[in-house]
């Protein structure tokens, strides 16, 4: 324990104590500095879009960045960095009128929030006092619930995704909700539709079916979008909630690009994207399903791939997999195929969670980010909480006991679970597996509820959420989770990123955010000495000192200059 309050050479800084107020706190030795704020101009004439007051302007809301950052990559084009990042929700009591109560009242209020979602691509540049957003950046680039992109794989054109406006079935307006972030082998990124189902309500009759009761769609939209535009009323467009709740590829090196929605990755609450190329050179896609007793996926491409390589079909042209997690630490990837469902390949795609349902995959506790080691065939799943483990069977009706894996009821702390392919060989369909870490409070109990033996009074942590390798093969762990600071989760204070060794197991505090907010999204610069980290609703007036509170990228570097990524 000595030795862990004094740092460790491996870590190469000393851990920080918790904190509860409404700052962000690094180690001793290194800097931070906010990148960009919520309301932040991308192009000059947008300057004065931000106001303390009243928030963004609506005829300038495409032209600042979003509100709500998440998953976040950096990308390297023409010698440039490009930053692709998610705005993932508003909030919109913080963005309306107060009259309005957080709900529109207005098509143009309307309008706004869904300008302030979607994705932003930004190009950065360390100007000599750190880096800043390039204004006017020809790279620049908003895409939002507005803008139109191509269905790709075997859902194009297929009737579920018919709608009126589109009756071809094959552009859609608007990536939603994205939450985690991927990066593709050949410099892509990967948006993940999460809580999409939220923005769809019905002014009239719903319809009825299983293909909406298990994905939550239904009632009324979080943002009254139904009131305002057809397209999100599901009584008259039925299938326009089909055509989200995908990954979504970009390409950041041409701003006038058509994004892609990838069908054949699946539909459900997509957290992230994790790829990696398979020893046999497919390409392995890692996704999990962010709800109470969902499942943890991956997508394998039919195709192999080699650097520079044509990508076309690799991630149209592939099969899905849903993880089975057996009680003896051995698991087994599910095939989601006509065969082992009774189900046609479009609804395999499109109701991708009764699919899963079907082979008897096993319920997770929330799976979020998947991370894979860069130093070693394996990957990492935060299991964020589950309140419901034990308690009640998910949506599908699948039960929820607990087992080796999931293996608290109640689960209000949440786990991490590694794995090792089989042959080493992230395509093959069967694994061993482990839990790196089980969040716990030692101070409160010592039973299960303890957490793992990695955990101590130093390192507490509820609701891992984010997650990143460095390239020195360093798991950093963002949370996202109860910060009150007392009874169950008394010394854990502010939602915090830490780092954990995957070798020895050892884990320590990094960094803590703002009372209110969770930490999420994660890159680095190209020269891996600055690391960019999102802090989403923050509480209080930060990062200004007074007015609204922002939601803000921020950038964290050693003061020495030393590469730490
Ligand atoms: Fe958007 Fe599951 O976090
Ligand atoms: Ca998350
Ligand atoms: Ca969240
Ligand atoms: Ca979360």
């Amino acid at each position: 324990a000595a030795a862990r309050a004094d740092g460790h050479m491996k870590f190469g800084f000393k851990p920080i104590d918790i904190a509860t107020d409404y700052e962000i706190h690094v180690p001793e030795g290194f800097d931070h500095k906010v990148l960009v704020r919520w309301g932040d101009a991308l192009w000059t004439e947008a300057k004065d879009a931000y106001d303390a007051q009243n928030g963004v302007s609506v005829d300038m809301s495409d032209k600042v960045f979003g509100e709500n950052t998440d998953g976040m990559e950096l990308f390297e084009v023409d010698g440039k960095q490009l930053i692709t990042v998610n705005s993932e929700y508003v909030n919109p009591k913080i963005n309306l009128p107060a009259a309005s109560e957080g709900t529109p009242q207005t098509a143009d209020e309307v309008v706004l929030l869904k300008n302030l979602q979607g994705v932003t691509v930004m190009e950065i540049a360390d100007t000599g006092n750190g880096f800043e957003v390039v204004l006017d950046s020809a790279y620049n680039r908003r895409i939002t619930h507005e803008t139109e992109m191509a269905i790709a794989g075997p859902l194009a054109g297929h009737a579920l995704v018919q709608t009126k406006a589109d009756p071809a079935g094959l552009m859609v307006k608007g990536t939603m909700n994205n939450c985690g972030s991927g990066k593709t082998l050949w410099d892509t990124y990967l948006t993940c539709e999460e809580n999409f189902n939220g923005y769809f309500g019905a002014t009239g009759d719903m319809p009825d079916g299983e293909g909406y009761t298990r994905y939550g769609i239904g009632g009324s939209g979080r943002y009254a979008y139904e009131k305002f535009d057809e397209r999100y009323d599901i009584s008259k467009e039925p299938n326009e909630p089909h055509r989200h709740g995908f990954i979504t590829e970009i390409d950041p090196s041409d701003p006038t690009s058509t994004p892609v929605k990838r069908t054949a990755l699946g539909r459900f609450k997509h957290e992230n994207a994790e790829m990696v190329h398979a020893k046999d050179g497919r390409v392995v896609v890692y996704m999990g399903d962010d709800e109470r007793g969902e499942f943890l996926y991956k997508y394998v491409s039919n195709g192999t791939w080699e650097q520079g390589a044509a990508t076309d079909g690799l991630l149209d042209d592939g099969v899905l997999y849903a993880a089975k997690f057996n009680d003896d630490q051995t698991g087994e990837w599910l095939a989601l195929t006509p065969e082992t469902t009774g189900m046609e390949i479009a609804d395999i795609l499109c109701f991708t969670r009764m699919a899963a349902s079907k082979v008897g995959a096993t319920t997770m506790d929330r799976p979020e980010w998947v991370a894979s080691n860069p130093l070693k065939v394996e990957a990492y799943c935060a299991l964020t909480n589950n309140k419901n483990r034990g308690v009640k069977p998910n949506a599908g009706g699948d039960d929820t006991s607990v087992n080796a894996v999931n293996p608290r009821e109640t689960n209000n702390y949440g786990q991490i679970v590694r794995w090792t392919p089989a042959d080493e060989n992230h395509a093959a369909d069967g694994f061993a597996w482990d839990l790196y870490v089980m969040a716990g409070n030692p101070e409160v109990y010592d039973n299960i509820y303890g957490g793992s033996d990695n955990i101590n009074a130093g390192n507490m942590f509820n609701s891992p959420d984010g997650m990143a390798f460095s390239s020195d093969g360093l798991l950093w762990i963002q949370t996202d989770g109860n910060y009150k600071n007392e009874g169950d989760f008394a010394g854990m204070g502010n939602n915090q990123m830490l780092v954990g060794d995957p070798e020895s197991g050892e884990i320590i505090r990094f960094m803590t955010v703002p009372n209110g907010a969770e930490v999420t999204g994660l890159c680095w610069s190209a020269d891996k000495k600055v690391a960019f980290v999102g802090v989403q609703h923050p509480g209080g007036s930060w990062p200004d000192g007074e007015g609204k509170p922002r939601s803000s990228v921020v950038s964290v570097w050693r003061q020495d200059g030393a590469q730490f990524g």
